[in-house]
Parts: C-alpha cells; sequence; structure tokens
C-alpha cells in the first residue's frame, strides 16, 4: 500500500470515529479495513452501559467484513482514535494502535487471509502513522493454523 493509499485508510478511519458510540470513555475509535477490490470496510467502537460488554473498532470492523463473506479479503488494517471533543469528534495528535484482543481478532483475518497484515496507526489529527505487520503486534501467534483450520 503506498502513502496516499495509507492516508485514505487513515481519513476512512476517521470518518467511522464519528460514529463510535462511546458516551462512557468518550474515547473514539475509528478503524479501515482495506479490500482486495480497493473497497473499504469500516467499524467504530460500540461501547454498552454494562461496560466490559463494549466492543472495539477493529472487532466491529472485522466482524462486519466477516459477516459479508470477505473475511479472507482484507488487506490492511488503519485505526485511529482520540478523545471526543463536546461534538463527538476525536481529537488528538498521538497514533493509536490497537489493544491485545483486537491484535489476537485482527491475527483471525491474517490467517485466514494469509498475510501478515500491514497495521497503519495513526491519529484523530495530523499526519503521525505508525506502520506495524500483524506479527510485530502479536508475535508468535494462537490462530486458526493451530486448530487445523485455515
Ligand atoms: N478501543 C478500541 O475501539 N480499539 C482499541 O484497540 C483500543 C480501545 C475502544 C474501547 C473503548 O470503547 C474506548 O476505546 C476506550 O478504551
Amino acid at each position: 500500500m503506498n502513502a496516499t493509499n495509507t492516508h485514505a485508510l487513515i481519513a476512512a478511519a476517521r470518518d467511522a470515529a464519528r460514529h463510535a458510540h462511546a458516551p462512557y470513555s468518550r474515547f473514539a475509535v475509528g478503524a479501515a479495513l482495506l479490500m482486495q477490490d480497493g473497497s473499504v470496510i469500516t467499524g467504530a467502537n460500540f461501547e454498552n452501559a454494562s461496560y466490559g460488554l463494549s466492543l472495539c473498532a477493529e472487532t466491529v470492523a472485522i466482524a462486519t467484513a466477516s459477516a459479508a463473506g470477505r473475511l479472507r479479503e482484507i488487506v490492511a488494517v488503519g485505526v485511529i482514535g482520540g478523545a471526543m471533543d463536546s461534538n463527538g469528534v476525536p481529537t488528538g495528535a498521538s497514533p493509536v494502535s490497537p489493544c491485545g484482543r483486537c491484535r489476537q481478532v485482527i491475527n483471525e483475518a491474517a490467517q485466514m487471509s494469509g498475510r501478515d497484515l500491514p497495521v497503519h496507526c495513526g491519529a484523530a489529527e495530523g499526519d503521525a502513522v505508525r506502520t506495524y505487520r500483524l506479527s510485530e503486534l502479536l508475535p508468535d501467534a494462537f490462530g486458526p493454523a493451530d486448530l487445523g483450520i485455515g
């Protein structure tokens, strides 16, 4: 993925974050998945009044891709996040990287697609982006292959 596409994926994640349901943490996260055909599937965090039931943006995006029968078509992941302003818009220039559970969820897509997915970690504002391979974020991952699936 080239720099322009990375920028577009981060922009899509920023758009998605505007639909975060995060009234408890007031921390909005958006995730965007680049698909093989160039299309993009997004997700935003979806919190719950029973706090521990909250879903992260990356998990929502990957479940959405899977529900469309497209789990194996993911080629890159973009994520952004930041504290919401009074309009619910995420703010801040520090890149956000996926939580531990999301790394495991991204691994499901990575192993099923046979790709060590690039994960572009951006911020709500500014140009800072850190790019990792999933294997850097979650080395020696347990996954579908361990159960004979893939
Ligand atoms: N969150 C995500 O959506 N993705 C992550 O990788 C880290 C955390 C959400 C969960 C919660 O709604 C809010 O950010 C604050 O933790």
